[in-house]
């Protein structure tokens, strides 16, 4: 009886409620995303983070069990696409263009890490290095700007906190970063007429594939043995953990990605590090770089002047 009578009940409490025409609920369209580099570390991560939260990613990636894995994800279209290979990005630009959902931004995430001696690198690797890590994101914005136009979108690129700082045996590696610097700021400045925002994501160390992938360079390379004058550095890069295991999963840098999406104005950088020591080693350095420039040259500004320049910089950002 009880059973009978409370849905009759309910009617008769909330009868405006109970006859209110079932209009449908408006969907946020779901803006499309494509990330290389998303079998492992932050371009998996980001994948993830981005299909839970309102995203339809496009996860692209070389190998076939990977392309497995991420097509197994919900709100994921896997594709296998190498950032060197011109055909493999014609194909992906013809599918998402099928896809009818069009592209709101494209994440140039794919890199890799040759560590070795400047004065000892080979021109080849060096070239890898470029291949994947500058050359990739030239490729990939290239083709993908009509989409990227068309939606009013975003161009965003995974540099490094490496785009900054630089050390010994880094020097492949952190060349490529600072590239990514440039390409960046240059890419805003020429996208801001048509409405495209451009961003560069850059983290610190976080745990990831990277590290392992270099070694098997570095060792194929023959890189340290004998008449290297670098013996001692290259022993005790190899001898790091490769898996990165010391380091946090990179869930920071995925989030930085999704607010890069979803800010209506998103900033140019996006610093993310997993400590201050990793903070201030990076600002320290961007500001030396201030300071070695402005010392004793025709124009030099006196510290007064400096500061205030770095506040006009610093009121930009309210
Ligand atoms: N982890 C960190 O601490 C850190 C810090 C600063 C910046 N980053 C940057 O973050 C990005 C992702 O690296 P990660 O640390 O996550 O390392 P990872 O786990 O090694 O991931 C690198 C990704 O790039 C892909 N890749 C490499 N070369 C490619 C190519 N030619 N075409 C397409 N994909 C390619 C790899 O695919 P395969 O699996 O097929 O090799 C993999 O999916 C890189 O740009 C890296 O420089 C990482």
């Amino acid at each position: 009886m009880k059973l009978r009578t409370a849905p009759l009940l309910a009617a008769l409490a909330f009868p405006l409620l109970a006859q209110a025409p079932t209009e449908p609920t408006p969907q946020k369209p779901q803006r499309a995303v494509l990330v290389t580099g998303a079998s492992t570390g932050i371009g998996r991560k980001t994948t993830e983070v981005l299909a839970q939260n309102g995203f339809f990613v496009y996860a692209t990636a070389r190998k076939d069990d990977d392309l497995k894995a991420l097509a197994a994800l919900p709100n994921v279209q896997a594709l296998r696409l190498d950032v060197t290979k011109q055909d493999q990005i014609d194909a992906a630009v013809k599918t998402v263009q099928e896809g009818g959902r069009g592209l709101f931004a494209l994440i140039n995430n794919a890199g890799v890490a040759v560590l070795a001696p400047l004065i000892e690198v080979s021109e080849r690797d060096l070239a890898f290095q470029m291949d994947a890590n500058v050359y990739g994101p030239y490729r990939m914005t290239k083709a993908f700007a009509p989409l990227l136009i068309e939606s009013k979108g975003r161009v965003l690129t995974t540099g490094s906190i490496s785009g900054i700082v630089t050390w010994p045996m880094g020097g492949p590696y952190t060349m490529s970063k600072h590239a990514v610097e440039a390409f960046t700021d240059t890419l805003a400045a020429e996208l801001q007429p048509f409405g495209v925002q451009v961003s560069v994501v850059e983290p610190g160390n976080y745990r990831s594939e990277i590290m392992a992938n270099m070694k098997e360079r570095l060792v194929q390379g023959g890189y340290g043995g004998a008449g290297s004058r670098y013996q001692k550095q290259l022993d005790r890069l190899l001898t790091q953990p490769m898996h990165r295991e010391q380091y946090r999963e990179p869930d920071d840098v995925a989030a930085a990605y999704l607010s890069a999406l979803e800010d209506a104005t998103p900033k140019r950088r996006y610093m993310v590090v997993p400590d201050q020591r990793e903070a201030e080693l990076t600002i320290r350095a961007a500001i030396a770089r201030v300071v070695q420039l402005n010392a004793e040259q025709a124009f030099a500004y006196d510290r007064d002047a400096l500061v205030k320049l770095l506040d006009e910089e610093l009121r930009k950002q309210q």
